[in-house]
Parts: structure tokens; sequence; C-alpha cells
């Protein structure tokens, strides 16, 4: 129906009728502004990424006339919150559009606190800065220039996860452009088909413009980085496993742990976080008597926490990412410790690279918000847990080193899910916000809940705008 051609680029000069309709807001190549909003991704891949033309709407109303006028065009589009997706592709257009909403930026507290409505092209650090001098919260993201939008539709690690789930379950309503251009609220009761499907359905249902967040009283928290010498690394693991099993008896409390190569040396790391301001709390004794080289533990706020975790994510770099989930077991995560070493052996003399192996679980607490009000279109039951989510990102410098670095991170999964199938300890899930491009997310949500998305994706989007003119990131079905 629709050829993936932009008839914008035919223009010339090009998105001129964009320009004309929408002049406040349109940016073409070349001009500071288009400059500017490329330098605002995250990864290296998405920033040398160059559409036609840029839109930054002020309003829900200028994306839908965004929507319509690409429509019109037949111009393949992309959307950006915050522009952290790594791959090329994700979150901006070679020579289509890209409809960026840095813009929609409120942070509006509702009169009782119990909500916040959040435009949907912040970042985290934004909205914590806001509510942490009111002593509220959302669930939300870790780390400080975190989208409020990718995060959120894909499902949404927060440090409040073990007592509010994961941010999908804390979205109240959204603030929606569907495919015909119409501006409509998405609620448990206005459309509840469309509201389980946003829940991690990603990119493929609507344009959100604000999401109204659920919001809690939060006061200080415990939390930081520990940097231990890779010797630690059974010890940690075996925290991990305790961790994961425990963590419902006490669901303030959160836990990352990591492995990551840098200028010459293997390293651990954990960031612990504890939603009160109590110092070390019973749940982590044991992690925290395990010896580390630098500790930033301390009580702080969340701003502090996730400005804190953005100064190691840094941008401007070449990204990758990619995922798997296992079931919880210390000695399947220290056989995918030593295939992530020996995969990292063939690449480590490639220029600033620093690849990671990162482990995060889903406890059961966690999964019992993720059927709240309707459920949530992840697929993962309480009974299905405690899961171990792994992570491997790596950044590195030149593009040279592209296809011989992501051909490692990809033999690693490939390894680890094989073995973790020989262990009888696989699992389905594949979590969108760290897939890597070929990953099959919507697979792993299993078949009733794919064709479940399928079915709700037919009903409000009959032509398949969402499928077929925003090519970029997860799409329903491969
Ligand atoms: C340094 C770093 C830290 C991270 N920390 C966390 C964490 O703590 N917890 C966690 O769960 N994940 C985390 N992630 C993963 C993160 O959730 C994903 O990278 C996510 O896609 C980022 O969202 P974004 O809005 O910044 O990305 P973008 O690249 O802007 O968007 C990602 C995708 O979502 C779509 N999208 C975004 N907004 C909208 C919208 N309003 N309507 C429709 N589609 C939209 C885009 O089109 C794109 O396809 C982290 C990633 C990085 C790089
Ligand atoms: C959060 O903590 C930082 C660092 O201690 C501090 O500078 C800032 O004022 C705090 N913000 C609030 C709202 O308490
Ligand atoms: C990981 O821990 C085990 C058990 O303590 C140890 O034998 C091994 O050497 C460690 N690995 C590395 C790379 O240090």
């Amino acid at each position: 129906m629709f050829s993936l051609f932009c008839l914008l680029t035919d223009r010339t000069p090009k998105c001129s009728f964009l320009g004309t309709i929408l002049p406040n807001i349109t940016s073409q190549p070349g001009s500071a502004s288009y400059v500017g909003q490329e330098a605002n991704y995250w990864s290296n891949q998405q920033a040398e990424t160059l559409p036609a033309c840029r839109v930054q709407p002020q309003s829900a109303l200028d994306v839908s006339a965004s929507l319509l006028i690409t429509k019109f065009f037949r111009c393949p589009f992309a959307v950006k919150s915050g522009g952290h997706a790594a791959f090329a592709g994700a979150s901006n257009i070679q020579s289509g559009l890209t409809i960026d909403l840095a813009n929609l930026n409120i942070v509006q507290v509702s009169e009782d606190r119990t909500l916040t409505q959040v435009g949907a092209g912040n970042r985290w650090g934004e909205v914590y800065s806001q509510l942490d001098p009111l002593q509220l919260s959302v669930i939300g993201g870790r780390v400080a220039s975190i989208g409020v939008g990718g995060l959120t539709l894909g499902g949404g690690i927060s440090f409040f996860s073990g007592r509010h789930g994961w941010a999908c379950d804390g979205v109240r309503n959204y603030q929606v452009v569907l495919a015909d251009a119409n501006i409509v609220d998405v609620n448990e009761q206005s459309f509840p088909d469309l509201y389980f499907a946003l829940r991690g359905g990603g990119n493929n249902f609507g344009i959100v413009t604000r999401f109204d967040l659920e919001t809690f009283p939060q006061g200080d928290m415990w939390g930081g980085m520990r940097i231990y010498p890779i010797t630690a690394n059974a010890s940690l693991l075996t925290e991990l496993y305790n961790f994961a099993k425990n963590a419902p008896s006490d669901p303030d409390a959160a836990l990352i742990v990591a492995f990551a190569y840098y200028e010459g040396e293997y390293l651990a790391s954990t960031d612990i976080e504890y939603a009160k301001p109590i110092v070390n709390p019973p749940i982590f004794n044991e992690l925290m008597a395990i010896g580390s080289l630098t500790s930033t533990m301390r009580i702080t706020n969340l701003t502090d926490l996730v400005e804190e975790l953005n100064v190691a994510n840094p941008s401007g770099l070449r990204e990758f990412y990619t995922t798997a989930t296992f079931r919880n077991d210390p000695n399947l995560q220290s056989k995918i410790l030593e295939i992530f070493m020996s995969e990292v052996t063939g690449i480590k003399d490639a220029e600033g690279i620093l690849p990671a192996l990162i482990f995060q679980p889903i406890t059961k607490d966690i999964i019992s918000y993720f059927s709240k009000n309707g459920g949530n279109a992840l697929g993962i039951a309480e009974s299905d847990g405690p899961l171990i989510l792994m992570n491997i990102a790596i950044m590195w410098s030149s593009s040279v080193d592209d296809d011989r670095i992501t051909a490692a991170a990809n033999r690693a999964v490939d390894q680890s899910v094989a073995l973790a199938k020989f262990m009888n300890l696989d699992y389905k899930y594949i979590y969108q916000n760290y897939a890597s491009q070929g990953q099959d997310v919507f697979a792993g949500y299993g078949a009733v809940n794919q064709q479940r998305l399928i079915g709700i994706s037919k009903k409000y989007d009959p032509e398949q705008v969402f499928q077929r003119l925003q090519p970029g990131y997860f799409k329903l079905s491969n």
C-alpha cells in the first residue's frame, strides 16, 4: 500500500511543503536546529542517520498534523523521545521524516498528588528533578537522559519496581495520536484493548504524546555503585541469585550486577538501591560484605542517583545492545560470564571498546504488578519468576569495528541461550528496551499475546501505518 519512498525528498528544496505548513517546527538539513537535534541521540549510529527533515511538535495537534502530512506524502517516518535506542533507524530515519517529541515536556502533578502528566519527550532526570522537591515520584528509568517515551512503551525497569512493577504498569492514561490522526485518551475504561497493547507494545499502536503516571510519596533513598575485582564474580552471582529469590521479602530493594572489560582488565560492579533512607538494610548484608575497590553508597535523592548513572553512559559513541532472559541459577550465570569473556577476547583490541555483561532480576514481586489494571502485554507470569534478565552492552569508537563487535555479541547470546536450553534454564522473553534489531521481541511475549497485539493493531490501524510507514524498531510480526 505504501511504497517506502518518501515523496518529500523529491521536492526541491526538500521538505518545502512541510516547512510551509508547519514552519515553526520544521527543520531542514543543514539548519542549526536540524544539526542540534541530530546531536541529541545517544549512539552515533542514530546520530549519523539523516532524515529528509525533522519536526519538533509543540503539541499533540502538531503531532497529528505531522502524521497526516507524512501519510499524505507516503513518507516513512520515525518518532523520537529520548533517543536512547542504540541501533540506526530506531528513532531516526534515513531520508524520511523524524518526529522529535523533545518539546512535549510538561511535568504536571495533579492537585491530589496521585497523578503526574508527563509529556512524551521528557527525559527521566528532568521528571525527577521536578518531583524530588515535592517528595513525590513515579516509576521510571534509572539513568537521567533516558527518554520517557521509549522506556515506558517497552516496559521500563525502575528502582521502585519491587513495590510498583515496571514503568508500563504505572501509566494510568496515555494521550495518543492514532493512525487516523485522532487524538485520544487511552486508559482501562476508554480503550481497554489499546491500553493493554501500549503496556509493552512499543511504537506499534500510535504516537503517545503524554503519559499520566501514578504518583507516590518518595523521600531520600540509599544507593550507589560499587566496583569489585573480577575475582569476586562467583560471590556476586551467588548474591544475585539469593536476591532474585528473596526480593519479595523487601520490595524496597533493587539490584544490578555487571561485569565489564575496561582499559585492559575485567571488573565487576553492582548498583544497589533502597527506596528508603536506610543504610545497609538486612537484605543486602551478604552482598555488602563482599569487599569492593570503590563505593559511592550514600543516602541521597533519586535525581542524584540517576545523574550518577548517566556519567557511566556517555553519548557520542557506537553502541550495541542485545538481550536474553534466563531462569535464576548462579551456575548458568557464571558460565555465561565465561562465554562473554571468551567472545570479548576476540574484540578487545577495538578502539575505545567497553563491553559489559549486565544481570538484573525480574522478581516475583515485580511480576505480580504485570497483571494489574487488566495486565501488560509482556507475557510473563508470576509463576515463571524469578527470572534473570541479561543485557550485553558494548560501546566503541570506530565504525570499522562494527561488524566484528556485533558478531561477537550475537555469538555470546546464541551460545548462552543454547547452554540455557541444554540446562533447561531458558526463558522466552526478550526485553524490547535492550533488544538488538534482529531479535524477535513480540514472539517472546508468547503466541497468544503476539496474536492479540496483531489483532489490536489491525483494529486501530487498518491501513497498518505504524507497521509499514514507520519501519524502524520492533514490528509486531517479523
Ligand atoms: C544508558 C541507558 C540506560 C538505560 N536505563 C534503563 C533503565 O533504567 N530501565 C529500562 O527499562 N531501560 C533502560 N534502558 C533502555 C531504554 O529503556 C531504551 O533504550 C529505550 O528505548 C529508551 O527510550 P528513549 O525514549 O530514550 O528512546 P528513543 O530512541 O527515543 O525511542 C525508542 C523507541 O520508542 C519509540 N517511541 C519513543 N517515544 C514514543 C512515543 N511517545 N510514542 C510512540 N513511540 C515512541 C521510538 O519510535 C523508538 O522506536 C537504558 C538504555 C540506555 C542506553
Ligand atoms: C538532591 O541531591 C543533590 C546531591 O546531594 C542535591 O544537590 C540536591 O539539592 C537534592 N535535591 C533535592 C530536591 O533534595
Ligand atoms: C571467578 O570466580 C572464580 C571463583 O572464585 C575464580 O576461580 C575465577 O578465577 C574468577 N574469574 C576471574 C576471571 O577472575
